[in-house]
């Protein structure tokens, strides 16, 4: 039993002071629970309002990417400078240090190697391991207009009702099909589609016209990195994403296929959380990377 409080202090009430009620700083996520706000919040910086992950989940469709043969010595020592890492169950169990302080996002989709066609993927994680594993939140791929449109869109609101009853995101990733326009009106129609139906974020790729992509999402989109780019290339595609409404960016190949992806992770971040622009962002990159020599 605590013991009873015998303070002989005078107690304060603050009658004076209404209780402050916050909006949550995330676009479109006011309304959902604790738990999941509090996951969306290890994501997405609360001061900025925006993300750095760090994609390396490629292998559980194309086995050893470049730049991901061994994981222990290209990703790891990457992981202090981004704030969500995006990869496997696989990869986190053999590979990430349990006393990592950062936010998992979990791949849960999958089925097919680069073999065969992409779009035919199942659920590939259980909610319960889900919890297990403490992530932040799952992602599943959304093949908007691929052969299996349906399936990969039931992939996800299985996964959305799951999340929803233990306070778990769902990351809609969209995926375009090699035959597919890359182009904003398709990527408006694959976000808002993952959106309506219940996506708390949306992965997608910076395209011509991305501000009517994100303004017409009601969540927070991040971009892919997509295929590696000469760093000046990428730090201008990452600031104008971010300039045009993306909430962050989840990048891979432009990370750990870069020169030196430590300084690679520095400038985007600065791009990402502190707006500066792609020159500077370059040569902040090109300084760190030549004071390691
Ligand atoms: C696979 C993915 C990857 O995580 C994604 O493509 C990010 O990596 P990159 O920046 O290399 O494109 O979602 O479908």
């Amino acid at each position: 039993m605590p013991e009873a409080d015998e303070s002989k202090k005078e107690k304060n009430f603050f009658t004076e002071i209404p209780q402050k009620s916050e909006l949550f700083f995330l676009k479109g996520s006011n309304n959902y629970d604790w738990g999941m706000k509090n996951r969306l919040s290890r994501i997405f910086n609360p001061v900025s309002g925006k993300t750095v992950m760090l994609a390396f989940d490629h292998g559980y469709f194309q086995g050893p990417t470049t730049g991901l043969e061994r994981i222990d010595l290209s990703i790891l020592p990457l992981a202090p400078y981004a704030d969500a890492l995006m990869l496997t169950r696989g990869i986190l169990r053999s590979i990430i240090p349990p006393s990592t302080q950062k936010a998992i996002v979990m791949r849960a989709s999958g089925g097919p190697s680069i073999l065969k066609e992409l779009s035919n993927e199942h659920v590939a994680v259980d909610m319960e391991d889900a919890i297990r594993m403490n992530v932040s939140a799952v992602a599943v791929q959304v093949f908007v207009g691929g052969e299996h449109e349906t399936q990969s869109v039931n992939n996800m609101t299985r996964l959305v009702d799951a999340g929803m009853r233990v306070g778990i995101p769902v990351l809609g990733v969209t995926a375009v099909g090699t035959t597919m326009a890359r182009d904003a009106r398709y990527m408006r129609l694959a976000t808002r589609m993952c959106a309506e139906l219940g996506a708390a974020f949306v992965k997608t790729y910076y395209v011509p016209g991305f501000e009517t992509v994100a303004a017409s999402c009601p969540v927070p989109v991040v971009i892919a990195g997509g295929k590696k780019l000469p760093e000046l290339e990428a730090l201008t595609m990452a600031h104008h994403a971010i300039q045009d409404g993306a909430s962050g960016v989840d990048m891979g190949r432009n990370i750990f296929q870069s020169d030196d992806p430590v300084s690679m992770l520095e400038a985007v971040r600065k791009v990402v959380h502190a707006g500066i622009k792609p020159a500077e962002a370059f040569e902040l990159y090109q300084s760190l990377k030549n004071g390691k020599k």
